[in-house]
């Protein structure tokens, strides 16, 4: 049997990963700027995650959802805790595409609606609903375009009132910084103002934190940097990428106002064991290293050395980002800075659309491991 060849490939195969470096088969070392799309939160084989898992799974790496597992209601607990929604409900899951398919799928049992609005330029995943209200046609099959979406500007307000007037609306679902839209943020007024919408014609408020949350924004989640007295939380957030520093995991933070019903929702692997270990051990790390902390201050610097950059470079048009989530736009396509990054400086960033690099590094990159990264990407321009 051959692989079903749907990806294009850089020809590097990387074996092993330390903090914010991997190394190929032939021992080369390279600068981890994408932390496998975003999903490396603590850094590479980080030594608390690889003796939690290990133990783990030594003792019971899955048993089904039909008999108590404490390891779900500890993470509940202390993620609770650390994001600020100690009242939320947590349904676990395998990945952020089943995030929000279940989180679309409870916001229609509880309104009984089936429209959803979603931004321009979203991505929110690749089955059934989640792709539909992921702005790419050409990843939308036929199966799949079944006419739920809409999709309206970002930060055009009035536009998002316009269809939530007409009091049919299921779901709002949104990425407070687009992260495959080319790292675009959601400003404070059009955040209070579509909650408060949502609140107004009963629809319901998600928001896809699988990119720009668990820490990555500065915050742990990027809706918090909209938050104020006048806006309030949003019904429903997902989470995946970073949960588990790579171990396949997603989850939906559920608020009170949601009554769960036996059944309704499942799952077979959603919540085992081992991943439960391996994501209470990211959170351990997380606050021993106060690594939202760092992703605030180090991101601040990359994006700062960058603008300076700029004066000396034209060919950067843009710098825009929050915390370690941060986009670079260049007046060429990215195509070749950044394979010429990846080939000549051993240095692996992220893209977005056709002239944005991506930078979604380990939240534990350090300020020199980001002065690193700034001398390779000017050697390169
Ligand atoms: C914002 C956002 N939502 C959803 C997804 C889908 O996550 P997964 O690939 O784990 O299904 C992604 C993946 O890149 C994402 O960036």
């Amino acid at each position: 049997m051959i692989l079903f060849d749907v990806y294009p490939l850089f020809d590097i195969t990387i074996e092993k990963g330390k903090g914010c470096h991997v190394w190929d088969d032939k021992g080369e070392e390279y600068l981890d700027l994408y932390g496998g799309h975003a999903v490396i939160s603590i850094g590479h084989a980080h030594p608390h995650y690889v003796e939690a898992i290990s133990n783990q799974v030594g003792k019971l790496g899955f048993y089904s959802n039909s008999v108590q597992n404490p390891l779900q209601k500890q993470l509940a607990k202390r993620l609770g805790e650390v994001c600020g929604y100690d009242n939320y409900q947590l349904f676990l899951i395998n990945s952020g595409a089943e995030a929000n398919e279940n989180a679309l799928k409870l916001a229609s049992f509880h309104n009984g609606r089936t429209r959803v609005l979603s931004l321009e330029k979203a991505f929110h995943g690749r089955t059934s609903l989640a792709v539909e209200a992921t702005n790419n046609p050409k990843i939308i099959a036929p199966i799949n375009a079944n006419g739920h979406v809409t999709y309206l500007p970002i930060n055009d307000l009035e536009a998002w009132e316009r269809e939530l007037a007409k009091g049919d609306v299921c779901a709002v679902i949104i990425e407070c910084i687009q992260g495959v839209g080319g790292i675009r943020m959601v400003t404070k007024e059009f955040y209070a103002g579509l909650r408060a919408l949502c609140t107004k014609y009963n629809t319901v408020f998600i928001c896809d934190e699988i990119q720009c949350g668990y820490g990555r924004s500065g915050k742990f989640f990027a809706h918090q940097w909209l938050m104020d007295s006048t806006a309030d939380a949003p019904d429903m957030i997902t989470v995946a990428k970073g949960i588990c520093n790579g171990f396949p995991m997603g989850g939906v933070l559920i608020s009170p106002k949601f009554a769960p019903v036996y059944g309704q929702l499942g799952t077979t692997f959603g919540g085992n064991h081992l991943a439960c270990a391996g994501a209470i051990a990211v959170l351990d790390v997380m606050e021993q290293e106060h690594l939202v902390e760092n992703a605030e201050k180090v991101g601040n610097h990359i994006v700062s050395r960058l603008k300076e950059l700029q004066k000396e470079y034209p060919v950067i048009t843009d710098v825009r980002g929050c915390g370690l989530m941060i986009g670079i736009e260049l007046a060429v396509p990215y195509k070749e800075p950044r394979t010429r990054l990846v080939k000549e400086q051993h240095c692996f960033t992220g893209c977005a659309g056709t002239n944005v690099i991506r930078l979604l590094p380990p939240l534990c990159l350090t300020m020199q491991e980001a002065d690193d990264f700034i001398e390779r990407f000017k050697a390169v321009l």
